[in-house]
């Protein structure tokens, strides 16, 4: 294969998110949508009808007799993820899946570590880091705009919940790992420092059938990083007006602030003043993340050397969330290793060369 030819990409999961995909990529070169897989036949064949008779299969093992596919795109419902992507790694294909990778890290680590064997890409979809707004606060922030990190303000609010049986913690993940993984995996990404800390309380619920399942749908962590700097996440459900996303960083010599709506863009306030940042601007800020997060995975599947947000990005989101669960229910705070503390140790684990 060279570098010019389209990645041959199967949808597996073609529910609300699957299809989102797969209409945002259907017009890009660098993919090829080949077929879409869904136990609901009813879903597969109008989407692959709207795109243009693509080949559609009732599972993901009837899409494994498919000719020439090359990797899968995986938007099933949370749990199911840890099953269909040791599926498709089992079959030497490729896999981008949507987050989080397991619910449970230990089930994580073991695919990650299937996937380096194989020498195949496993990338989980953190779709904020590859959308302009978030791309360009990040590199504003390495170039020293704003200075030292000093408090991040990261705030995602759903227009509603989604259904009770989709908000159950045991199928979602509920609201902290479901909307909270991408806000947990922001902070670490964009500041490069460690949450060391986690402080969190529900707020009052709204939405009582939420509450039944097991989960809330308001929610408030605060999170002590290395060096003093602290962050602050909120989560709901009840915005009505709309998906809103929007993450602040008061650094020692300005602040950035990134916003989802009414449409993608970042603005860096100094000692200059207050502005919008020239290539952050996007009118779908979750589109334009998911377009690249797929051009990335391609590129990469192709040989290219890109930093893609893995399963170790996502079993550490997902560390961050149970802890925030944890202190949720407990009321007391909860301490975290440092990303870099855990590999140390993961490494001193080895045998010494010397004494063995
Ligand atoms: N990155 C984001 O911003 C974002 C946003 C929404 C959802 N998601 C993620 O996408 C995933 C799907 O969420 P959704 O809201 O689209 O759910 P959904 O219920 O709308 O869609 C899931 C689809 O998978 C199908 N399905 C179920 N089991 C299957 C199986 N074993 N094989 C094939 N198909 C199967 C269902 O029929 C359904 O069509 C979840 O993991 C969720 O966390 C991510």
């Amino acid at each position: 294969m060279t570098s010019g030819v389209p990645l041959q990409l199967a949808i597996v999961g073609v529910g609300r998110m699957g299809a989102f995909h797969a209409r945002k990529l259907a017009t890009l070169d660098a993919i090829s949508i080949v077929g879409v897989a869904d136990v609901s036949d009813e879903l597969a064949v109008a989407l692959a009808d709207e795109l243009g008779g693509v080949a559609t299969y009732p599972s993901p093992d009837a899409l494994l007799g498919a000719p020439d596919v090359e990797a899968w795109l995986i938007a099933t419902p949370t749990a199911t993820h840890p099953e269909v992507v040791q599926k498709a790694l089992d079959n030497g294909l490729h896999v981008l899946c949507e987050k989080p990778l397991a619910l449970d890290p230990e089930a994580g680590a073991e695919l990650s570590a299937m996937a380096r064997a194989k020498g195949l890409v496993l990338q989980v979809g953190f779709w904020r880091r590859f959308s302009p707004p978030w791309v360009r606060a990040k590199e504003l922030l390495e170039g020293g705009a704003v200075g030292r990190p000093l408090l991040v303000r990261l705030t995602q609010w759903d227009a509603n919940p989604p259904p009770p049986e989709f908000c159950d913690p045991e199928v979602s993940g509920g609201l902290a790992i479901d909307c909270g993984i991408h806000e947990f995996d922001l902070v670490e990404w964009l500041t490069g420092l460690s949450i060391r800390r986690v402080d969190a309380r529900r707020l009052p619920v709204v939405d009582a059938r939420l509450e039944e399942v097991g989960d809330v749908d308001n929610l408030l962590a605060v999170l002590d990083l290395d060096g003093g700097a602290v962050a602050i996440v909120d989560l709901s459900r009840n915005a009505r007006y709309g998906d809103d996303v929007r993450t602040e960083v008061l650094g020692s010599e300005g602040a950035l602030f990134v916003d989802l709506l009414p449409e993608g863009r970042t603005r860096l306030g100094d000692a200059n003043g207050l502005r919008v940042v020239d290539g952050s601007e996007t009118p779908d800020a979750m589109a334009s993340g998911v377009v690249g997060q797929a051009e990335a995975f391609a590129a990469a599947i192709r040989g290219g050397t890109i930093d893609l947000p893995d399963g170790a990005a996502s079993n550490r989101a997902v560390t961050v969330c149970r802890a925030v669960q944890e202190s949720t229910r407990s009321g007391v705070s909860v301490e975290l290793d440092s990303p870099q503390r855990i590999a140390n140790l993961a490494e001193s684990d080895q045998p010494d060369p010397l004494t063995g």
